[in-house]
């Protein structure tokens, strides 16, 4: 059985890729600081799956930490999810921004040379297409212009992991391209658990529903889109989740690899969608303004997901509808996240 580490494991997206990866006989070791999560996450995940995980609670920039996690453990690949996320707080404090997201990294490959471990696979982001590329994004496409310094952390970071594949003919990397993770486990165990306002706009319309915020702004009405409001290519979170047991398994049978994978649906839905697909399958309403746009939005993002296909195998599964149903699920039966 082939051990995997997931650095930012406890969060939104590795709590489920945690979950999926024991459901598929892989053994899953995590590690996190808690700077946007909670161990509970991964209790609940243990209760889920009844498998016991190994969890550290430790700085994935601490490279002396890491090297006791390593040398307690024969790992066969690392995921790393740990980063920080939110876009307009990447605006105002970019120095953190850096220093966390690319400082893990660097750690991360620095301790997997020391003991060996060849295998990595990356959070990385459909921001990195930047402005210049045309819709639907495809991996051949080059990195354009990020937006702000979140962007600009996960395209330095792809640089990174690809020079470092150049140098180390054992090295195999992958770097997964994510569009709009939403949704959750069907369970309404685990979930996206924002701290304060939320950023992103599932989570968003989730508090406006249960209560807790009183009106969704849409941010702009006025975008050359079908009807107005913007598009993007919105993913459930276990669809997601299975992309990366198909990327372990893909990396695993490799000598040797680097290669990039657009984790989306290829299809876009608009705000307006959104709010009113969650509206009809809950049966709720989300009171919702239409305001100014927000700086630095793009018209429409959605990916080309024919490769991840035709290599990986993996293609999504959950509807538009599931994803609205499961996020509202997690959401009222967990009002004030894993905070209860
Ligand atoms: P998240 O904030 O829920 O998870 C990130 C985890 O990393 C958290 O548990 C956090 O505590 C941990 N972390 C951050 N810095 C750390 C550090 N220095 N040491 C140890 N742990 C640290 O976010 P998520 O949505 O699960 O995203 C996971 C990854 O995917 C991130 O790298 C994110 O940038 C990337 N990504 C997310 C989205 C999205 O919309 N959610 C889209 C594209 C890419
Ligand atoms: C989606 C749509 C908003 C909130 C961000 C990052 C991206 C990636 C995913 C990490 C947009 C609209 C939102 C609200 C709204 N993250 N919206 N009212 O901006 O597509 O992508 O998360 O890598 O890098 O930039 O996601 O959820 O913020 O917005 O109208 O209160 O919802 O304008 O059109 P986005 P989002």
């Amino acid at each position: 059985m082939s051990t995997i580490l997931l650095a930012g494991g406890a969060g939104y997206i590795g709590s489920h890729t945690a979950l999926e990866l024991l459901n598929a006989g892989y053994d899953v070791i995590v590690v996190d600081n808690y700077a946007n999560s909670s161990p509970e996450a991964i209790h609940r995940v243990e209760r889920l799956t009844g498998n016991n995980i190994a969890l550290y609670e430790a700085d994935v920039k601490d490279t002396e930490a890491l090297s006791r996690i390593f040398a307690n453990h024969s790992i066969d690949a690392v995921i790393h999810f740990a980063g920080l996320k939110a876009v307009g707080e990447s605006v105002q404090k970019p120095i953190m921004y850096y220093r966390n997201n690319i400082d893990t990294t660097l750690a991360l490959l620095e301790v997997m040379n020391s003991y060996n471990v060849k295998n990595i696979i990356f959070s990385s982001s459909a921001t990195v297409y930047g402005e210049e590329n045309k819709v639907p994004f495809a991996e051949t496409m080059p990195r354009g212009a990020c937006t702000n310094p979140y962007g600009w952390t996960k395209s330095m970071m792809e640089q990174i992991f690809e020079d470092a594949a150049k140098a180390d003919d054992k090295l195999s990397v992958v770097l997964l391209r994510y569009f709009n993770p939403i949704g959750s486990h069907e369970s309404g165990m685990i979930g996206e658990d924002p701290q304060g306002i939320p950023n992103n706009l599932m989570p968003y319309v989730t508090q406006v529903a249960v209560g807790k915020r009183e009106c969704l702004t849409i941010f702009g009405k006025d975008y050359p889109t079908p009807d107005g409001t913007c598009r993007r290519d919105y993913i459930h979170v276990v669809d997601l989740a299975k992309g990366h047991v198909k990327a372990i398994d893909y990396i695993l049978a490799q000598d040797k690899c680097c290669e990039i994978f657009n984790l989306g649906t290829g299809v876009p839905y608009s705000v307006t969608e959104i709010v009113e697909t969650f509206e009809r399958v809950n049966n709720i309403k989300v009171n919702h303004v239409y305001g100014p746009r927000r700086a630095g939005d793009l018209a429409e993002l959605y990916a080309n997901a024919d490769k991840a296909f035709n290599i990986l195998g993996w293609k999504t599964e959950k509807t538009l509808e599931d994803m609205c149903r499961d996020s509202w699920n997690w959401q009222k039966n967990n009002p004030n996240g894993y905070r209860n």
